[in-house]
This record gives structure tokens, sequence and C-alpha cells, in this order.
């Protein structure tokens, strides 16, 4: 395979751009969000405010201007609300639309139909929320409106950025105070989000408060570029020798950027150029050269911080001399797909040895053959082993790979202009 070269401009962040659309679509005002990521998870959040009365704007791609109607503002929509493949659309729409006076139905995909949504209905039932599940915690979602939310002091067992957006976009409609505690520090891009709208919230490293009642100014958002779509080159670079990527001004916010660290344990080249600030945001160019890579264990406390790259982290693994092994990211198994066993029995085919345990992975030397991989709908998975292909000795064959266009529409083609080998 050839080097990779070239410049790349990753498209927008898929977390900041759901919670974009929420927040602009409760403020006062009309707000513009620029950077907006065009995939099917945040076009479906975007189509979901649309049915509840919000008029949002295309003026041209990646762009959105978002008529606000209020805190108090929503209407009840017509039918169930799809949500495709988003947990996290699903579940941060299941706190906001608990605090509504009309009833709502959330479904979504084949993938996201089989995610536990317990980790949200408990906390906010215990807020006054009232939400039905399909047997075994899974969607449909049906939430009865016309609840009196109170705030509550939540002490959450799962770190989930998710779970937290959800507590405290219901938070915004509860009487009180509404506290959230993680056991480890997730992304706070709601938090800051919220507090660009004007909310006074309190946050810090795993906790965040805010008082209900509070209404929303409309604010214009710039999406940064996403990490865990950069994620993908990052690791293609690292190891097709010869190569050499530039990827502008990719997102960098601390809680996202666990894979940077892993990869530099590993012997990564990657480079931090023209760092700036983007909707208040660290950004920055990552410039990322080949280096060989050396297998490590993955440190625990890095798992919260690239809980979405473990797909891109296992391919750098394959490729590593030496062992890599992750513990402590049973969170994989109830992601798009189950990531150890999807990513195991992939690399496997791929005839590598990898040994799975209930949190991790060991994953041994060796190298790469030609074979045919399943990605089980996950476009991570997809993503991981189009990479991979890069350094297989024969062609790599995966199937299900329609999910791609859910976090990263053009991957494809941005993959070509880098000098991957598609078919
Ligand atoms: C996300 C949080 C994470 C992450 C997901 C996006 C978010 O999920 O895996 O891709 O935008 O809040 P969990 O909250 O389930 O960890």
């Amino acid at each position: 395979m050839g080097p990779l070269r070239g410049t790349l401009a990753i498209p927008g962040d898929k977390s900041v751009s759901h919670r974009a659309v929420m927040l602009a679509a409760l403020a006062d005002g009309t707000s513009t969000i620029d950077g907006f990521l065009e995939g099917e998870d945040t076009r479906a959040t975007a189509a979901i405010f649309a049915r509840l009365g919000v008029r949002i704007g295309t003026p041209s791609p990646s762009r959105r201007i978002v008529h606000g109607v209020g805190i108090d503002g929503l209407q009840a929509p017509d039918g169930p609300l799809d949500c495709g493949n988003a947990g996290t659309g699903m579940r941060l729409l299941a706190g906001l639309l608990a605090a509504q006076r009309f009833d709502a139905v959330l479904v979504g995909d084949a993938s996201l139909s089989k995610r536990p949504m317990r980790r949200v209905t408990v906390p906010l039932a215990a807020m006054g929320a009232r939400i039905d599940t399909a047997d075994g915690g899974t969607p449909p979602l049906r939430i009865h409106g016309g609840q009196r939310l109170v705030g509550a002091e939540h002490t959450l067992e799962v770190a989930s950025a998710q779970v937290k957006s959800a507590l405290l976009l219901a938070g915004l409609y509860a009487a009180g105070e509404t506290v959230v505690r993680e056991p480890h520090p997730t992304r706070d891009y709601s938090e800051r989000m919220l507090a660009a709208f004007g909310v006074e919230i309190d946050f810090a490293p795993g906790y965040a408060r805010l008082r209900g009642g509070q209404r929303l100014r409309a604010t214009d958002v710039a999406v940064p570029a996403d990490f865990s779509s950069a994620a993908f080159f990052l690791v293609a670079a690292s190891i097709v020798p010869g190569s050499e990527l530039r990827l502008r001004q990719v997102g960098l916010n601390p809680r996202r950027t666990g894979l940077l660290h892993a990869l530099r344990m590993m012997g990564a080249d990657i480079r931090e150029e023209n760092p700036a600030s983007h909707g208040g945001e660290p950004v920055a160019d990552l410039v990322v050269r080949h280096a060989p890579l050396r297998g490590i264990a993955v440190p625990e406390a890095l798992v919260p911080d690239m809980i979405d790259e473990f797909p891109a982290l296992f391919v750098a693994a394959a490729c590593a001399e030496g062992v890599t092994r992750v513990s402590g990211a049973a969170e994989l198994r109830v992601k798009e797909s189950d990531r150890l066993a999807v990513m195991a029995a992939g690399l496997r085919a791929l005839g590598l040895r990898v040994d799975e345990t209930a949190d991790g992975a060991t994953i041994h030397p060796g190298s790469l053959q030609g074979g045919a991989v399943c990605s089980h709908g996950d476009h991570r998975i997809a993503m991981a082993f189009a990479v991979a292909a890069q350094c297989a000795a024969g062609a790599v064959r995966i199937c299900d790979v329609a999910n791609v266009a859910t976090s990263f529409p053009g991957f494809d083609a941005l993959a070509r202009q880098a000098g991957f080998g598609l078919a």
C-alpha cells in the first residue's frame, strides 16, 4: 500500500452537533450553527426538532439556522420520533421530553433498539419522570408528558456523558437543583454549551449542578472537527510506512483525546500545530507521520477519554510490535455493537490472536492477512477495518458498511484523497 499523504478537513463533531440543535431549539431567539455534522445521526436529531415545531433552515451544507421556540415552546409530535442509530439523540431527548406537557415515543434502528436505556430512565424516574421501555430496558421509549419534575442529586454508576446530559436537560425544567456526580469525568459539552446559552451552571470534571426554571438565550455555535473521525486517519498514517497527514483544526477537548495519549505511548509521531480556540473548544492541526508502534497496557484511567476510539486502537495494536492489553472497558459491549466481540472476531478473521475478557481484550502481535469481516452495522467498526486493510497482506472485505454515514459521511472520499486503497 502506498503512503498516505495530504491535508484533510475532518467533518464536524457529532456530540457537539446534537447538543447545538437541542439547545438552539430551546433558546429564545435565532442561533446559527456552523460546522454542523451532516451525518445521519445528527440529521435525525434536527428532523425530530422540526417535528416538535422548531423551524430549522439549511442555507448551506454544515450550516443550520435554528429559530428557537423557548424553553416551553416545543409542540406535541404527530407520531413516533425516529432517532436512527443515535444513542446520544435518544438518551438526551429522553431527558428533555420527560419534562414536556405532551407524550412522545422515541424509536431507533435495529442497533439502537438493543441498547440499554434504564441508565437514563431510572434516574429520570427519581426526578418524577414516567418513561416506559420495552422488556429488557431497551427502546422504544414511551414518555408520559405532564409530569412535575423535581431536582435530584445523582451519583452515576456508569461514566456516561449521555446520561449526565439527559439529567441536566431534565433539570432545566425541574423544581430546585439537579446535581450529577460521575465515577470518572466525561465530555462536558452539555455543560459548556448550556453556559454559552446563558444558563447558570456550576461544573468541574466529574460534577455538574444547575437550577431549574432558567431560560436559554440564542447564541451562535462553531462546531469543531470530530476527534473520533480524525482517529481513523491518525492510526492509518501511523501504520502505513512513508505516510504524513495533516488533519486541520481538530477538536481536542481533553475528555476526548485519550487515543492521542495511548498512541503516543505506543510510539506514534503526532504533533499539534496552530493551536486555537474554536467555539470555546481547544483545536489544533494534527500532523501524523508513520512510526513503528509497540504494544501497551492501555491505562484504565484513559478509557472514558477514548471510549469511542477502541476500534481504531485495536487496529493500531494489530499493527504494533508486542502485546496490547485493554481492561476496564466493559462499556464497549453496549455501543453501536459489542465492540469487544466484534473487533476481536474481525481481527481473528484476519489472522491475529485476540483473547477477549469480560471488560477488555489482549491483542497479540502477528501479521494481518486478507479476509472477510463484518461490521455488524457499526460505523466505527467499518472504518476501523478500512484502516486495517491498509496494512493487511491481502484484500479485506467488509460487510455492512452503510452506517458509516451515521457519523462520517464522506469517509470514503476523504480516505481516497489521503491515498487509501478502497475498492
Ligand atoms: C456521547 C457519549 C458517549 C459516546 C457517544 C457520544 C455523547 O456515550 O460513546 O458516542 O455525545 O454524550 P456514553 O454516554 O454512553 O458513554
